[in-house]
């Protein structure tokens, strides 16, 4: 079956790739040319696990295609994704601005009928509001063509595993003719998963209600973590034994910095606003956006119980990115932490994090107090004090004689990955989440 999937980033790339991986023939558009000659020249863009191959693999069977044009996005097939970025908006609410302008494009270019995909997180009556778009800009006022939502639940680094292995398939169309056609795109899964089509336009809200489910999760093991912490309890041990109850399970409960990337953040924050648009009021998803940030707080608050001046002292941060494994550093909790670090003039952040150290040093550019180590030994010397942000595992098993290097030897651990017993055995100041 041919499909055309407009917008080559994560969500578009990871779509292209494994639809042609189940023998689908699949062209990815992209207005930016270098992206597409990039591509052409097998630069990915970004890393996930098994993507480069699956793209190599499917080079050669010519089941993959690349445009800068819009109408050979339109005219390639007759169902076509967008996979758009929808960022947050200063005031919470979705930016919708690139899903409409692909709205405007298709109106303008179909001339028969054709489905378009979703597969951007939007809020609920994003539906009606892009068929009105479409409708506006039709050549032929007669052509017929219908809007389907088809959420994602890709996780960063577990991208191709998850849509080659989906827990659910989720889709919302009104006509016959539509439902056919998204079976037939499915049609590879059918034997490994449960296609959802879901009767009403609850689609949209699946995938909100999905990420705040999961941040709330997290935001209650942190909360019950900092309680914890008070009394000198273990969260570790707490989270493993509610977990064993099947309701609760033991997945999504390592309490830590809480969530980044603009996933979580803005989804929980899209979502509170639709429900303000409905004169409802979230309640819990407030509380989980208030705790995510209080965590930043605490993880200071530590520091400062142990070194109360920090001017003068300086300060090393293990872990960049907001989760393991990636460099994405996207509303990472770790710039919150240096900016407030910043403000409590320490004299110098020295910083390590595998991958993402670049993208921090361009985030910063204009702080002269920051220094980027080449190695996490390098990031210690001279420093006083190390805040663990991000649980990589060449930070999990470490010699924990590196830490002499701290004048201090204050070690504040905020994914609790290290033996408390045995650090602490060593002489050094251990505080953990
Ligand atoms: C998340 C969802 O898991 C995906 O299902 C969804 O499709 C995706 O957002 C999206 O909306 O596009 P992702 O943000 O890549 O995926 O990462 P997760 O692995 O879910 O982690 C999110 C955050 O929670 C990270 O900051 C991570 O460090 C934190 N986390 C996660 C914890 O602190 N503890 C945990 O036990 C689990």
């Amino acid at each position: 079956m041919k499909i055309s999937i407009f917008w080559t980033w994560y969500v578009g790339l990871v779509t292209w790739a494994c639809l042609a991986e189940v023998w689908h023939e699949v062209m990815c558009i992209d207005i930016d040319e270098r992206k597409i000659e990039n591509l052409k020249q097998w630069i990915i863009p970004i890393y996930e696990p098994g993507l480069e191959e699956i793209v190599l693999r499917n080079y050669k069977n010519w089941n993959l295609h690349f445009s800068t044009s819009k109408t050979e996005w339109i005219k390639f097939a007759k169902v076509i994704f967008s996979a758009v970025w929808t960022p947050e908006l200063p005031n919470g609410k979705a930016d919708l601005r690139f899903v409409e302008s692909v709205a405007e494009t298709f109106g303008q270019e179909i001339d028969e009928f054709k489905i378009l995909i979703n597969k951007s997180t939007v809020p609920v009556w994003t539906w009606d509001k892009t068929a009105e778009i479409i409708k506006k800009n039709l050549k032929d006022s007669k052509t017929t063509f219908e809007v389907v939502s088809n959420p994602e639940f890709l996780r960063e680094w577990n991208a191709v595993w998850d849509f080659l292995n989906p827990d659910r398939i989720v889709i919302w169309c009104e006509s016959d003719e539509a439902k056919k056609l998204m079976e037939q795109v499915y049609k590879p899964f059918e034997s490994k998963t449960r296609i959802l089509f879901t009767d009403i336009k609850s689609a949209e809200i699946i995938k909100y209600a999905a990420n705040s489910f999961l941040a709330t999760k997290l935001s209650f093991i942190n909360e019950i973590a900092n309680f914890a912490s008070l009394a000198g309890w273990d969260i570790k041990e707490i989270a493993e034994w509610i977990g064993l109850d099947p309701r609760i399970n033991n997945k999504f409960l390592n309490a830590g910095i809480g969530y980044g990337w603009s996933c979580f953040p803005k989804d929980v924050s899209a979502l509170i606003e639709t429900g303000k648009e409905f004169g409802y009021e979230f309640k819990i998803i407030k509380a989980t956006n208030e705790v995510n940030e209080k965590q930043k707080i605490i993880v200071i608050n530590k520091l400062l119980e142990e070194i109360p001046r920090l001017v003068w002292k300086k300060i090393t941060i293990w872990g960049l990115a907001f989760k393991p494994n990636t460099d994405d550093i996207r509303d990472a909790p770790s710039l919150d932490i240096i900016r407030k670090l910043e403000d409590l003039w320490v004299s110098e952040i020295k910083l390590y994090d595998p991958l993402s150290n670049e993208h921090v040093k361009e985030k910063f550019k204009y702080m002269n107090n920051l220094t980027f180590a080449k190695n996490k030994i390098e990031a210690l010397e001279g420093s006083d004090a190390l805040i663990l942000l991000t649980e990589w595992d060449e930070f999990k098993n470490i010699d924990y004689t590196v830490f002499e290097k701290l004048n201090d030897k204050v070690i504040v651990d905020w994914r609790n990955i290290w033996n408390k017993k045995e650090i602490q055995n060593l002489g050094f100041t251990y505080k953990w989440i």
